[in-house]
């Protein structure tokens, strides 16, 4: 699909990927609705750009957040499912020294789960069913998962919801080919966002240092890949790993 036909959300829209994404879109010539939490940085965005304060966490929201948005683009052909929070932790972890044991906090498992996950998922069956309704074809959904998919330490919830993102990108493309809507996945790796900048310095450059391209990603990296998932209409049911190697 080309750019300028799309009317879409983006999830997550005011900072971040999700701000980039959406400002890309609407140069391209895009209609678009940016939704997210943050009201300042939805304030931010060019004008033009449809905002509106929406937590894809609570169900009654996703719902309201698609028909508001059919109404003010006058259609919804696309979705950018990027709204994601991170609430890190081990499983188990002992001390070192007190011995002492802490387990991952049920708050910590329930916030990521219901924002990446559950929040993910009834943002695309709300803007699915909107499409269906109006027989609006072709759309175009792109998950935002993560290199986590695959595993990784001190992140049980954060994995847990990506991986199910990937693999339900797979479950939704084979479910919606017969409306005419694609689903295609995105994997970054580590992308240099305010998610990261707030990363523990010492660790964020460990990581960093064990990139084989040598950086940090950038958003445009991952806009790249999002474009190409948006534009290939042969794309469908796959999660592309986007992560410097
Ligand atoms: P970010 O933290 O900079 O931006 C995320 C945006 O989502 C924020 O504007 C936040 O307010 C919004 N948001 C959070 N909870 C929300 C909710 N319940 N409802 C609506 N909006 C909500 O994150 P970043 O780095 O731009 O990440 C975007 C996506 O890419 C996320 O899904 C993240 O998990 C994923 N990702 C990020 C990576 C990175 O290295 N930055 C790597 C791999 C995946």
């Amino acid at each position: 699909m080309q750019l300028s036909e799309l009317k879409i959300i983006v999830t997550g829209g005011a900072r971040g990927m999700g701000a980039h994404f959406a400002t890309r879109l609407h140069e391209a010539g895009a209609k678009v609705v940016a939704a997210d939490l943050d009201t300042e940085g939805l304030a931010a965005l060019p004008s033009g750009i449809h905002t509106r304060v929406c937590n894809v966490a609570v169900e009654s929201e996703c719902e309201s957040l698609v028909a508001w948005a059919h109404e003010q683009m006058g259609g919804l052909n696309g979705l950018i499912n990027n709204a994601g929070i991170l609430r890190d932790g081990l499983l188990v972890k002992k001390d070192r020294t007190t011995g002492q044991i802490t387990k991952l906090s049920r708050e910590q498992w329930d916030a990521v789960i219901g924002v990446n996950l559950t929040g993910a998922t009834f943002v695309v069956r709300d803007a699915v069913a909107k499409m269906v309704a109006t027989d609006q074809r072709p759309g175009v959904i792109v998950n935002m998962s993560s290199i986590a998919r695959h595993g990784n330490r001190g992140q049980s919830n954060y994995a847990a919801a990506k991986a199910a993102l990937a693999a339900n990108t797979v479950t939704w493309a084979r479910e919606f080919a017969a409306y005419g809507i694609r689903v295609g996945g995105i994997a970054p790796g580590m992308i240099e966002t305010p998610m990261t900048q707030g990363m523990n310095q010492k660790a964020r450059d460990a990581l960093v240092a064990n990139i084989p391209v040598g950086r940090i990603g950038l958003p445009e990296d991952i806009w790249l890949a999002v474009k190409f998932v948006l534009e290939c209409d042969y794309l469908n049911g796959e999660t592309i790993d986007v992560d410097g190697g």
